[in-house]
């Protein structure tokens, strides 16, 4: 058989091979076959040089035409087979836009936290800083720098888990009043700070008691520090808190680390003064503790009473959260019920 003979069989081999060819792969290898460079069209082209120089240039164009028509039928069957692959995917994957789509669940601040930061806005805005305490304190700044010495009762009110070489879990955030005045440069200015926290007693948990809760401690140290600075920052506090129309009211108290001490009343929000079982029939709810800070403890941080003075004060956010939405459980604050916390989104 001549070489063009042989040509024209490889043609129609090849062509009945392309058409018969179901997937890319298989025209892959089709190629590979005849136009690999081991391939029998190559092969072909690469003997020309053997053939007679009459018969070369007739051979050599049939030649190149079998190999860019088989290359064009392989380009061509490959785009339709791709094609039609991507058809049937598609019909495969439609999307029915009809259907509801999944709801995002966004989180959302635990209410505690909202009422922290609304507090904090409202001292910021009254120039105060906020600091971090330290949740495990030693001895000495939960109790003996509060004029709290060791064999002082006040301790045991506020009784509380004990860690190894001194330490403790803080019971008050008022720990921090002593780190404030030790770090704080009275050149720069006045001390103002706030600082919001857990704390912890070995109390026994009910609907008012939690062994962990939160309170913000607030501190003021300057010359000329009165009680009327004390009244007049926490009116504005109280009322920025639960409305302008709520009265004050301000009752002596005692805590080892002011003198004077005071507590700090609010109208009850539920019956306006009226008397009902929010406010155990006094029309009070009683919201903080303050007072004029104790001439010990500043001369135990190393400040001289006679030159400045301070007031302080702590309160209880969680109390405020149960007060300004009437929770009646102190302990939904801290299970996690996801029922319970969506209600303050
Ligand atoms: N530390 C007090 C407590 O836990 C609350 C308190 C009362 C803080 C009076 C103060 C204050 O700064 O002046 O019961």
């Amino acid at each position: 058989m001549d070489l063009l003979e042989q040509l024209k069989k490889l043609e129609k081999q090849i062509e009945k091979e392309i058409n018969e060819a179901q997937d890319v792969q298989r025209l892959n290898e089709i190629r590979i076959t005849y136009l690999g460079k081991k391939g029998e069209i190559t092969h072909i082209l690469r003997g020309l040089k053997d053939v007679s120089l009459e018969e070369r240039p007739k051979i050599g164009s049939y030649a190149n035409q079998v190999r860019d028509k088989v290359s064009n039928l392989i380009s061509d069957k490959t785009n339709t087979i791709k094609k039609s692959d991507l058809n049937k995917k598609l019909l495969k994957e439609t999307i029915d836009v009809t259907l509801p789509g999944r709801p995002f669940h966004n989180g959302h601040l635990h209410v505690i936290q909202k009422i922290i930061d609304e507090i904090e806005e409202i001292f910021l805005g009254l120039g105060y800083d906020i600091v971090d305490g330290y949740e495990v304190e030693d001895e000495k700044h939960n109790f003996t720098l509060l004029n709290i010495p060791k064999d002082h009762p006040a301790r045991d009110m506020q009784d509380t888990f004990y860690l190894e070489n001194g330490y403790l879990l803080r019971t008050q955030t008022s720990a921090n009043q002593s780190r404030d005045l030790e770090n704080h440069d009275f050149n720069k200015g006045p001390l103002k700070m706030l600082t919001p926290g857990k704390v912890y007693r070995r109390d026994t948990d009910d609907a008012t008691h939690s062994h962990q809760f939160h309170q913000i401690e607030g501190l003021v140290v300057d010359h000329n520090i009165t009680m009327s600075d004390l009244k007049g920052t926490l009116t504005i506090v109280t009322h920025a808190l639960f409305g302008n129309d709520l009265s004050v009211r301000f009752r002596p108290s005692y805590f080892p680390f002011t003198e004077p001490s005071i507590e700090v009343d609010v109208t009850c929000f539920n019956c306006h003064g009226k008397g009902c079982s929010i406010c155990k029939n006094t029309g009070w709810i009683e919201t903080l503790g303050a007072g004029m800070v104790h001439p010990n403890v500043l001369e135990m941080s190393g400040i001289d009473s006679n030159i400045y003075q301070g007031f302080a004060f702590g309160l209880g956010p969680d109390r405020f959260a149960m007060l300004k939405y009437g929770i009646n459980d102190i302990r939904t604050l801290y299970t996690n019920d996801i029922r319970f916390l969506n209600q303050f989104n």
